[in-house]
């Protein structure tokens, strides 16, 4: 199978193409990535000189970049993807998440071939009791949940209008190795390595649905080769938890790793003003990718959160680089411009 990813330098993204380099070794996968601040090819070092695999710095919004490219699906993770950041400016949500989704479906229906679309459990908007199901209605809350909302419209639309046989993924939230210091668990974890201050937003109550990276990309590979076209899945591990648990255990793990008193780390907790708009509870029912694909989360929450903290005490390099700024340095001098 010849694979397009798009956004495969982030951290879900490479997450994916190594596992399918793993378990598909004749695939040949092109990773098109723009290379924003969260695009990182040290995430995909390892794979970096398989020669199965192609990296091209680009950009999904670029009509013309796919026309020689031949191409058997596309899994596009390609987003802008931080909450925080599209609050502040929205404009390269609606750039990237929605008109970069369309270009690509229109590349899909140019070429005939399968799309899935990496979407979000977010685009369902909060709820306090009960679960999400793939039917239910799309009510999304940020800038960035809107954006991918409107672009899971429109690839509805590619299929509805156009035939193009596209798959819809609604994750919920991922942790594992290669996420961006940015997002709450990176963050937690860097944060008390650096006896730095751990801003929980609001009083800490919201609650978020974890799955390891893993799993998710071992769901796309299901719903990739399985799945139907038309039809939207849901992704979750069933692992609720309120983001003051969740840093508590991320403090414990990282405390016991580096051998020291827990509460050196807990005291580092504090309570800031909340995030505008921010969501309370994220909750999907994942019984159709369960039920139809026969697809399980396979990690453990407890023991994927200490390898996860193992992974960032082990990998400091690769994120001292992006915490420096070094990393920007590295790419200037390998594409010869700024970021
Ligand atoms: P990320 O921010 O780590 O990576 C996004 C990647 O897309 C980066 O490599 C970036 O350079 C690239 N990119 C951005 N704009 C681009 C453009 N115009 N053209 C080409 N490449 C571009 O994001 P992530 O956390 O890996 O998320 C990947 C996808 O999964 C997103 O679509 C996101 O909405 C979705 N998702 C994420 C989570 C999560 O918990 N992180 C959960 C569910 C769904
Ligand atoms: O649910 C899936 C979504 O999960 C994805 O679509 C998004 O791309 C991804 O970023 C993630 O969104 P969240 O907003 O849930 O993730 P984030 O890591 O930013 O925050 C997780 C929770 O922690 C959220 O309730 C906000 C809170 N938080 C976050 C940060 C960065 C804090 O309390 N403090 C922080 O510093």
């Amino acid at each position: 199978m010849k694979l397009l990813v798009t956004g495969g330098a982030g951290f879900i993204g490479s997450n994916f193409i190594r596992h399918m380099l793993s378990a598909y070794p004749d695939y040949r996968i092109i990773n098109l990535d723009k290379l924003t601040y969260a695009g990182n090819l040290e995430n995909l070092q390892d794979i970096d000189k398989f020669p199965n695999y192609t990296f091209v710095k680009g950009d999904i919004g670029d009509s013309h970049i796919f026309d020689k490219m031949e191409i058997d699906a596309i899994v596009n993770f390609a987003a802008e993807s931080h909450v925080d950041r599209s609050i502040l400016d929205a404009t390269p949500f609606l750039k990237t998440n929605v008109i970069g989704t369309y270009n690509l479906l229109e590349t899909a229906r140019q070429k005939a071939c399968i799309f899935l679309h990496v979407s979000t459990d977010e685009v369902y908007g909060s709820i306090d009791r009960g679960f999400f199901n793939e039917d239910s209605r799309l009510l999304p809350n940020s800038p960035y949940a809107a954006s991918k909302a409107a672009s899971d419209m429109l690839v509805r639309s590619y299929v509805e209008t156009h035939d193009v046989m596209a798959i819809i993924t609604r994750c919920s939230n991922n942790y594992g190795p290669y996420q961006f210091p940015e997002k709450l668990f990176p963050l937690v974890i860097l944060n008390a390595l650096n006896r730095k201050p751990i801003p929980v937003y609001g009083d800490g109550m919201n609650v978020r649905d974890w799955i390891h990276v893993n799993d998710h990309c071992r769901a796309l590979d299901a719903v990739l080769h399985k799945g139907r076209a038309g039809d939207v899945y849901n992704i979750g591990a069933r692992c609720e938890r309120t983001n003051i648990e969740a840093v508590r255990l991320l403090l414990k793990k990282t405390s016991e790793q580096l051998g020291i008193d827990e509460q050196e780390l807990t005291g580092l907790i504090t309570f800031v003003k909340d995030r505008p708009g921010h969501d309370k509870r994220y909750a999907i029912d994942p019984s159709m990718i369960e039920g139809n694909l026969k697809w399980l989360p396979e990690k453990d929450f407890d023991k994927g959160v200490s390898e996860t903290v193992q992974w960032y005490l082990s990998n400091e390099k690769w994120w001292q680089r992006i915490v420096s700024g070094e990393y920007a340095e590295y790419y200037r001098t390998q594409y010869g411009e700024s970021i």
